[in-house]
């Protein structure tokens, strides 16, 4: 298929996981990807995987320098940005007691300044450029209820949910759409990462809580990367021209709205 034929894409974070299933799935619906991220070897790794049609490039979403630096490179090298996946994001956990500035200030200036920021220069080539364009922000079912143990990651989502509603309204008059996906448990080096902090913070054995976040999934599983790419794509095509400033859960049933 080639939904995305001539299409240039910038994904953020998509050195592995999500963001380099997306970028292959683009790939595959014919349009050119760059993989921004700030493990720069690990986006060559997967730009070679993948193959023709994608390229690696450096990027650091708390570095505005960075930000406007890739921008203009996927312009310099395709004539224009089509489409953006702010994927790019990091977790922690910790009770409220004992949540760290640190902590917080890294989750906010990556998950949330990271991803208006690239938003917004992205936006800014869009509209220059005057050809609209489709935005993805990578939101999650963290967004749409607070956890016990999560409570900074929850808000950064949440806070990806409500820039998404605000920039798709503010910028569909140039033709640009800003969407999100909402995705809930999706297995691969994230969740081991989350698994891992879990097992310390309650005391389970690893691979415990990915177990009972899978067996609590009305789908009765984890969900995969490729369980994803379907919306991702859709939302990058011409047949999600009038979705405007929404955020679709694709989570296996784990949250309604
Ligand atoms: N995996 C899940 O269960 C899940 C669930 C809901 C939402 N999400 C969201 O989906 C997105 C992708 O998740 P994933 O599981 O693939 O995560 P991941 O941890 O596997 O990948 C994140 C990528 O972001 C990159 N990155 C980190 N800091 C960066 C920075 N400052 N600049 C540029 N790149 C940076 C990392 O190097 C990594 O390649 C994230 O926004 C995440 O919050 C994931």
């Amino acid at each position: 298929m080639s939904r995305l034929a001539g299409k240039s894409a910038l994904i953020t974070g998509a050195a592995r996981g999500i963001g380099r299933a997306f970028a292959a799935a683009y790939v595959a619906e014919g349009a050119t990807v760059a993989l921004g991220d700030i493990n720069l070897d690990g986006a060559r790794a997967a730009a070679e995987a993948i193959g023709p049609g994608t390229y690696a490039l450096p990027l650091d979403v708390t570095d505005q320098v960075s930000i406007d630096a890739a921008v203009d490179a996927v312009e310099a090298r395709t004539g224009g940005l089509d489409i953006l996946i702010n994927n790019a994001a990091v977790f922690d956990l910790a009770p409220i007691a004992d949540i760290t500035r640190e902590s917080y200030e890294r989750l906010f200036a990556i998950n949330v300044a990271g991803t208006l920021f690239t938003l917004q220069a992205a936006a800014r080539a869009m509209i220059r450029r005057g050809r609209g364009g489709k935005i993805i922000n990578m939101a999650s079912q963290a967004g749409r209820r607070g956890e016990s143990l999560v409570a900074v990651y929850c808000a950064t989502k949440a806070a990806v949910i409500s820039l998404t509603q605000s920039a798709g309204l503010n910028l569909i008059k140039h033709r640009i759409n800003v969407n999100a996906i909402a995705p809930g448990v999706v297995d691969g080096d994230h969740w081991d990462g989350v698994d891992a902090l879990f097992a310390k913070q309650e005391g389970l054995v690893p691979g415990e809580k990915k177990a009972q976040v899978g067996a609590a999934v009305p789908f009765g599983r984890m969900g995969t990367a490729a369980d994803l790419t379907g919306m991702a794509v859709f939302l990058a095509s011409t047949e999600a021209d009038y979705i405007v400033a929404q955020t679709y859960n694709v989570d296996g049933g784990n949250w309604m709205s």
